[in-house]
């Protein structure tokens, strides 16, 4: 039986035989040369992966710079001693005769900027592959070195990333730990992005590998799972077409797949590791706050005691003008409001505090520490940050007050956001805007103060013949005013066109009080006993204006409401709530007492002639005597739901209401 084996012999062999001169012919021989001013010097694969001197750019949208570099439809996929090894157009990338591969800056030079340092390994060749993979191979095709175990910023389908792997961009860096988490770092010590799919997954995995499936998948598999586990989708993933997608470490400390359609020329971002760009530390360079535009971050000073490091960069940091050690003694402390000081492993533990928001500020300008924030969110934490490295991050949906040490005096910035936008033309226009939303803020409050008041107030007699239209002028005078649902309506729907999300609150104030307002303006005499009874009941519904639209009610504001009109129409004028804690009570402030029953007011005279007596707007809040002590008795349910309505709450509330103004 000797013919079988020797046939099946000789077919291997040849079959490895027209492999090998398959690889041999894509072969790039010893001493071959790429020239960085040659545009056509270039190893392309036979599907059209190529590696030539690219330009590509530094920071996104920033200088630009020249590479030795893989490019796989002319998406850089790996760079020849990664994004710090710029050259220029004397370079020159080369297999020198020792069988090291070599970035040179200029044909004579003998100093690398980068090599594969595989000399005297018995290199013979270097190949470029179709998926990317640049390998240097031994005479019997063995690969000595891969790109795809060296990569750069980007990982491709077919390249796996091992533990023993970094992404490297910048002072940024990505790393797989053993146990399977990913982790993003900053200067190789600041740990700013810790997360592994399953935290329950404690234990070390032997040997995890991260993969990126050409569908768009981000998996990592280890010999001790059954199966391989899905990190992440791109939110294209699986769609068919030809697109190529890829995973990189960009240089603003993101990880992020992108998608790339053959022939549509551009990349699409289709997954971030950080969901907020400005909790990737050192996004705005030391002593930077970072913030959002609309939709963009951006980076700014604290303050005018700072300048930019570089004033075409912001994301390069900022410095005082003038130093600490400039100013013994007369250190202060800037206060800046909702921002925090980002602090993440390993600064985190020590650097704890619970203490107040004083001793925050206090202790920060004694010690030897540069900043401090004081969270503010129920935590009672206080970070001291005695780091020389500061990353900020401002945002009005941040509670954290935070302290940064600078030589006095205290110069703030002529800005809103706080985070740059130093632009005087771009001051004038939030300065401008901030006095519109301040006026019509408040124009707003003295139209929901006069009419509660007028609407609390016409239950008398005194005031049952007013009604009418008053100008603004006269209004602001003290005379009540009342306001028809339709006058309402149409003002509320003018404000909301006039207005930013900058005068949304007040806006909201404006609605929801009227409404409420209007819900419950039909309470007069001897209905108020009834309306009382139905309440009792249950029965809300029955008792609200019936041109209020049935879906629109919120059942806890109506509930609101109603608690707040008994209360406004009490005979004794002391029982009545001022105007400021009717508003409150509205807005779901301050919760609400159940109140006494109405009597069966036959004839309302109250005896309130310090009602009117005063002229100036802000005495409409002190006008009415002040509210009866609460008796938790009496303390309906209902306040917790009232108490518990949260701000995001309010907001899509203000919204539905404001949207159905518009029909
Ligand atoms: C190379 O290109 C051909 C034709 O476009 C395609 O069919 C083939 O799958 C490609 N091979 C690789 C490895 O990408
Ligand atoms: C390129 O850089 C080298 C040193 O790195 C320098 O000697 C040479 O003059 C530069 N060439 C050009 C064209 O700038
Ligand atoms: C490679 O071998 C040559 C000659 O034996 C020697 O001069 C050179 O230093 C070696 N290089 C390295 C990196 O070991
Ligand atoms: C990736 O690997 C698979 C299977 O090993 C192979 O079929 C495919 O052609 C490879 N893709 C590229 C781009 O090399
Ligand atoms: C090539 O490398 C492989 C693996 O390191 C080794 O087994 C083989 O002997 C090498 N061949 C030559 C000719 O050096
Ligand atoms: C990064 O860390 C090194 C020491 O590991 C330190 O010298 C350097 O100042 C750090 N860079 C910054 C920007 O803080
Ligand atoms: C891995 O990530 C999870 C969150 O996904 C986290 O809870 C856990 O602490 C991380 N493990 C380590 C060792 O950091
Ligand atoms: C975590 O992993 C374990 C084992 O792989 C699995 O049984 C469990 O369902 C996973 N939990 C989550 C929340 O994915
Ligand atoms: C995982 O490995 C690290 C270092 O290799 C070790 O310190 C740690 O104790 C291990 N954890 C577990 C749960 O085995
Ligand atoms: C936000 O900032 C980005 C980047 O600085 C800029 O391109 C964009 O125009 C800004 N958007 C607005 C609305 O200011």
């Amino acid at each position: 039986m000797l013919p079988l084996p020797s046939n099946a012999f000789t077919l291997l062999l040849l079959s490895l035989l027209a492999t090998f001169a398959a690889v041999l012919a894509a072969d790039i021989p010893l001493g071959s040369t790429l020239y960085a001013s040659d545009p056509n010097s270039k190893w392309t694969s036979p599907n059209g992966t190529t590696l030539s001197f690219i330009t590509d750019s530094v920071h996104p949208g920033g200088a630009t710079a020249l590479y030795a570099a893989i490019t796989f439809n002319s998406i850089p996929i790996w760079k020849a001693g990664g994004s710090s090894a710029s050259v220029n157009s004397s370079a020159v990338f080369r297999l020198v005769a020792s069988g090291d591969l070599q970035l040179l800056p200029s044909s004579t030079s003998a100093t690398p900027v980068w090599s594969s340092g595989t000399a005297n390994l018995s290199v013979t060749a270097v190949s470029l592959e179709d998926s990317g993979n640049l390998i240097l191979k031994n005479a019997s095709g063995s690969a000595v070195w891969t790109s795809f175990d060296h990569p750069t910023d980007v990982i491709v389908p077919n390249q796996s990333f091992f533990v023993r792997h970094t992404l490297s961009s910048g002072l940024y860096s990505f790393k797989l730990q053993k146990n399977g988490n990913l982790t993003l770092w900053w200067n190789n010590s600041v740990e700013y992005y810790n997360s592994g799919l399953n935290s329950t997954m404690n234990s070390n995995l032997s040997n995890p590998v991260l993969d990126i499936r050409s569908t768009g998948i981000l998996t990592l598999s280890d010999p001790t799972l059954s199966n391989s586990l899905d990190l992440a989708y791109s939110s294209d993933y699986a769609e068919e077409g030809n697109i190529f997608r890829f995973l990189k470490l960009d240089n603003d400390g993101n990880l992020r797949i992108y998608s790339y359609t053959s022939g549509s020329g551009n990349r699409i971002e289709r997954w971030a590791a950080v969901d907020d760009q400005c909790q990737v530390y050192g996004f705005c360079g030391n002593m930077g706050i970072c913030g959002y535009n609309d939709s963009n971050p951006i980076c700014g000073c604290p303050s005018d005691n700072f300048e930019l490091v570089d004033k075409r960069d912001s994301r390069k940091g900022c410095k005082r003008k003038v130093e600490l050690l400039d100013c013994p003694g007369s250190e202060t402390m800037l206060q800046l409001d909702h921002s925090m000081f980002l602090t993440y492993p390993p600064e985190l533990s020590t650097q704890i505090f619970y203490i107040a928001i004083s001793a925050c500020k206090l202790n920060c300008l004694v010690g030897s520490c540069k900043g401090s924030t004081s969270l503010s969110d129920g935590s009672g934490q206080c970070y001291l940050k005695s780091s020389d490295f500061i990353s900020g991050y401002h945002s009005p949906a941040i509670p954290s007050t935070s302290f940064m040490k600078v030589c006095g005096p205290v110069v703030p910035t002529p800005s809103t956001d706080g985070t740059g936008g130093r632009k005087r033309n771009g001051w004038r226009l939030s300065a401008w805007l901030v006095v519109v939303v301040v006026v019509v803020t408040v124009l707003v409050l003295v139209v929901v103060e006069g009419s509660l008041w007028w609407w609390c107030v016409r239950n008398s007699s005194k005031f049952g013949g007013f009604s009418g239209h008053y100008a603004l002028l006269e209004y602001a005078s003290g005379a009540p005013v009342q306001f028809a649902y339709k006058e309402l309506q149409k003002a509320t729907k003018g404000f909301k066109e006039k207005l930013g999300a900058g005068g949304f609150g007040a806006v909201y104030r404006g609605v929801l009080a009227n409404r409420m307002v209007a819900a419950v303006k039909q309470l007069e005499g001897i209905e108020q006993v009834w309306a009382y009874e139905e309440f009792e009941k249950g029965n809300f519904y029955a008792i609200v204006d019936k041109r209020l639209p049935r879906n629109e009610i919120d059942m806890e504001q109506l509930i609101r409401a109603i608690l707040v009109s008994f209360w406004c129409i009490q005979e004794q004028p002391s029982q009545r709530p001022m105007m400021g804690k009717v508003v409150q009570m509205l807005e779901g402030i301050t919760e609400i007492d159940k109140p006494p029953a109405p009597k069966a007011a036959t004839e309302g005279s109250v005896g309130g002639t310090s009602l009117y007596a005063s002229s100036s707007i802000s005495a409409l809040s002190t006008i009415a005597a002040s509210v009866p002590a609460p008796s938790s008795s009496s303390s309906l349910q209902t306040a917790g739901i009232l108490s518990s309505a949260s701000g995001k709450h309010v907001n899509r509330e203000s919204s539905s209401l404001l949207r159905s103004d518009t029909k």
